[in-house]
C-alpha cells in the first residue's frame, strides 16, 4: 500500500498527537507535561544517560525542561518533526523515562530513549520501544531506526530483544550531541 505521505516527499502531517497516548497497560507513552520537568531535569544528571543519551544540552534545570515543553517539544508534535515523549507508569502516570523520535523521514525515523536509574530493571525501556513500533506504524512509517555507541549492552539487548536488528559493523558517526562516536544502527520494520 502507498504512503500518503511518499507524494508529500517530507515529514509534513504526522500527526504524533493523533497517536498518543498509547499504552501497553504498564507503561505509557505520552506527551510531556510540566509536571514532567523535575524528573526529567534529574534524569539528565545520570552518568549513563550522560554517557549514552546524547542530548543536545549539557545541562537541563526543570524551568529549562518547562520552556523546551512549551516551545521546541510543542513545536515538533505539531509539525510532525521531532516527537520527545515522556514514558509513564501506566497507573500512577509519573515519569519513568523518556522517549525520543526524530530525523522523521517520510518512510523512516530515528528512535531514542532512557530511563531514569531508579526505574531500570523492570524492561520499562523495551515496553516502550515495542509502544514507539506500533506509533511508528500508526504514522505510516515503515522502519525504525536506533543507535547505540559500541559499549552499551543494555541498549542493544533492549533493542535485539524489541525486534531490532544491527545494520552493519560499527562506525564513526555524529551523535544527535554533535560529538562523533563509534555507533552501531539498528533498524526495524513496523
Ligand atoms: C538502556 C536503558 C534504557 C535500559 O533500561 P531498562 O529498560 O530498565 O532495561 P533493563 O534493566 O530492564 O534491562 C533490559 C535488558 O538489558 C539487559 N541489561 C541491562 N543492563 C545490562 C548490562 N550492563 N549488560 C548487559 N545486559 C544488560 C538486561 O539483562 C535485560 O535483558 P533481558 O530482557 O534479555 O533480560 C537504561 O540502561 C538507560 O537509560 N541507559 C542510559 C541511556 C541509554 O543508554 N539509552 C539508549 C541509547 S541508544
Amino acid at each position: 500500500m502507498s504512503n500518503p505521505n511518499d507524494a508529500l516527499g517530507s515529514s509534513v502531517d504526522r500527526s504524533f498527537l493523533a497517536v498518543l497516548p498509547i499504552s501497553d497497560g504498564v507503561v505509557t507513552i505520552r506527551a510531556m507535561s510540566d509536571a514532567d520537568a523535575e524528573a526529567y531535569a534529574t534524569g539528565t544528571t545520570d552518568a549513563l544517560v550522560r554517557q549514552f543519551a546524547h542530548l543536545p544540552l549539557t545541562e537541563y534545570t526543570p524551568q529549562i525542561v518547562r520552556d523546551m515543553i512549551q516551545g521546541v517539544i510543542a513545536d515538533g508534535l505539531r509539525d510532525g518533526t521531532l516527537a520527545v515523549l515522556t514514558i509513564s507508569d501506566a497507573s500512577s502516570n509519573s515519569f519513568l523515562g523518556s522517549l525520543v523520535i526524530f530525523d522523521v523521514k517520510p518512510d523512516d525515523a530515528e528512535v531514542g530513549y532512557w530511563v531514569a536509574p531508579e526505574h531500570r530493571g523492570r524492561k520499562v525501556s523495551g515496553r516502550a520501544l515495542t509502544l514507539a513500533v506500533e506509533m511508528a506504524r500508526k504514522l505510516g512509517l515503515r522502519k525504525l531506526r536506533a543507535r547505540t555507541v559500541q559499549e552499551n549492552p543494555a541498549s542493544e539487548r533492549v533493542l535485539l530483544n524489541a525486534g531490532f536488528e544491527q545494520v552493519g559493523d560499527a562506525r564513526p558517526e555524529i551523535v544527535p550531541s554533535g560529538k562523533t562516536e563509534m555507533s552501531v544502527n539498528y533498524l526495524v520494520e513496523v
